[in-house]
């Protein structure tokens, strides 16, 4: 079924090298004094039901500085005097648990594929840590990923409390390095690019097999099965975040998941579905007629939000605030809704943040980071200031108005009554201009009406 489709994906992208985790390892460690210990861990498996757990994730951080995917895994870097230090510590190999869960890369594996120094079996944790933590004057741990290495990095920090008092040294100090680590995350190299794109092009066809699919009397989750059968067929891991599907009003819940509605025939849908590969996140959304055809209202409203749209793409510019796009598209939305007359206020009114009218259908940003995580690490107001745009940072740009009938806040036009429409797409900055990652998916009404209903090829 998926089998012409997956021939248009360029080739899969090679896997990051060991020298570029070092690297960014080094960007991390030259920020540290010599005396600073790092722990970073894999998050633990968490239950879904009796004895299944959800499907294992681990920290985006962790992948951002090794690649390592286990579960049961902490990341160290320690200088010891004459160099920085990795370690890490991996569930060791087990025939037994291997027969039942799988190969296990354990200490050696890690040791020769990844870019760490040296490698321990994870029950050398506590001894270990205790012994470097002795050293350490601050310790970059993020609490609230793992209760379990919390309190032993706590307890020895307590501990050393003591002993600084009789020998004055032990960790002072437990930071947290997302800070430090989002700084770098926002930038991407072309080694990460390369995996977006990657990702970004599944998402794109995956949406534009959908609207292939969509007929009349089709449901909200075949829809999302094309999209997610797709990306499994495609190669990447499963979705970058759960898909939203929505018909009709459910098109007008920003995030609707259920998923369970029948599509009717003159009714938009709204799908917003993006792809993980290797970790790296693409988040698209497309909005269109079930039917195959916008009647009038619905192209009235779709064109007024590709205009924004457009427009805060093109405001994605080197040097530009992060807010830019937003406040390009907010116009370009204000504007359309009082030419159509749904707004009655003027530009400036309609555009106020407290009074305006146009927050009743436009309530949410136009953009966020994306990478690693769908909504990247990244502050948008270091030192209280918009970040400026910069080369290799990626964001999304995803305009939309909703006219949900079914609101008891809003007097919803009859006209435009449970219309839905959001599109989104991923952009890289580059000093030539935006470069719309996920362009693949069709967007033009002309495009959409040739697609929908094609069925799938
Ligand atoms: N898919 C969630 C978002 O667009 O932010
Ligand atoms: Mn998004
Ligand atoms: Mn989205």
């Amino acid at each position: 079924m998926f089998a012409e489709a997956v021939e248009r994906l360029p080739s899969r992208p090679a896997q990051t090298t060991k020298e570029e985790f070092r690297d960014r390892q080094g960007r991390l460690t030259s920020q540290f004094r010599h005396d600073d210990l790092l722990i970073i861990a894999s998050p633990p498996f968490a239950v879904r039901s009796n004895d299944v757990g959800y499907r294992y994730r681990t920290s985006s951080d962790l992948l951002y500085l090794t690649g390592w995917i286990e579960p049961e895994s902490v990341f160290v870097i320690r200088h010891d005097g004459k160099a920085w230090i990795s370690s890490l510590f991996v569930q060791p190999q087990d025939t037994l648990k291997e027969i039942w869960e799988g190969r296990r890369p354990g200490v050696k594996g890690a040791v020769s594929d990844y870019a760490v120094d040296e490698a321990y079996n994870n029950d050398e944790l506590d001894e270990k840590l205790e012994e470097w933590l002795t050293d350490a004057h601050r310790v970059f741990h993020r609490s609230g990923v793992h209760a379990g290495l919390d309190r032993l990095v706590e307890s020895s920090v307590q501990r050393r409390d003591r002993a600084r008092q009789h020998f004055g040294t032990g960790p002072v100090a437990i930071q947290d390095p997302s800070g430090l680590l989002a700084e770098l995350r926002l930038r991407k190299s072309s080694s990460e690019i390369e995996q977006m794109v990657f990702a970004s092009k599944v998402a794109a066809i995956a949406h534009e097999l959908a609207m292939r699919h969509s007929r009349e009397g089709v449901t909200e989750y075949q829809l999302q099965s094309v999209i997610e059968g797709f990306f499994s067929y495609a190669g990447a891991s499963g979705w970058s975040y759960p898909s939203i599907v929505g018909c009709g009003e459910n098109a007008t819940i920003l995030h609707y998941t259920t998923n369970q509605d029948v599509c009717g025939s003159d009714e938009v849908i709204l799908i917003d579905a993006g792809a993980e590969f290797r970790g790296y996140a693409s988040d698209i959304t497309r909005s269109w007629p079930i039917s195959g055809v916008f009647s009038d209202a619905q192209r009235e409203i779709y064109q007024v939000v590709l205009d924004a749209q457009i427009a805060a793409i093109e405001a994605c510019r080197v040097g530009m605030p992060y807010t830019a796009p937003h406040d390009a598209a907010r116009k370009v939305l204000a504007e359309g809704l009082i030419a159509l007359g749904v707004i009655s206020q003027s530009l400036d009114e309609a555009l106020d943040m407290e009074t305006g009218e146009l927050k009743q259908w436009y309530m949410h940003n136009t953009s966020h980071w994306i990478g690693l995580d769908v909504h990247d690490a990244g502050v948008y107001k270091p030192g209280g200031e918009p970040r400026l745009l910069e080369p290799g940072m990626c964001l999304t740009v995803e305009p939309g108005l909703y006219f949900g009938a079914w609101r008891p806040d809003v007097d919803c036009p009859e006209r435009y009554a449970n219309i839905g429409i959001r599109i989104e797409d991923d952009v890289l900055i580059t000093p030539e201009g935006p470069v719309v990652l996920t362009d693949d998916c069709p967007k033009t009404i002309e495009d959409i009406e040739r697609i929908v209903g094609q069925g799938l090829n």
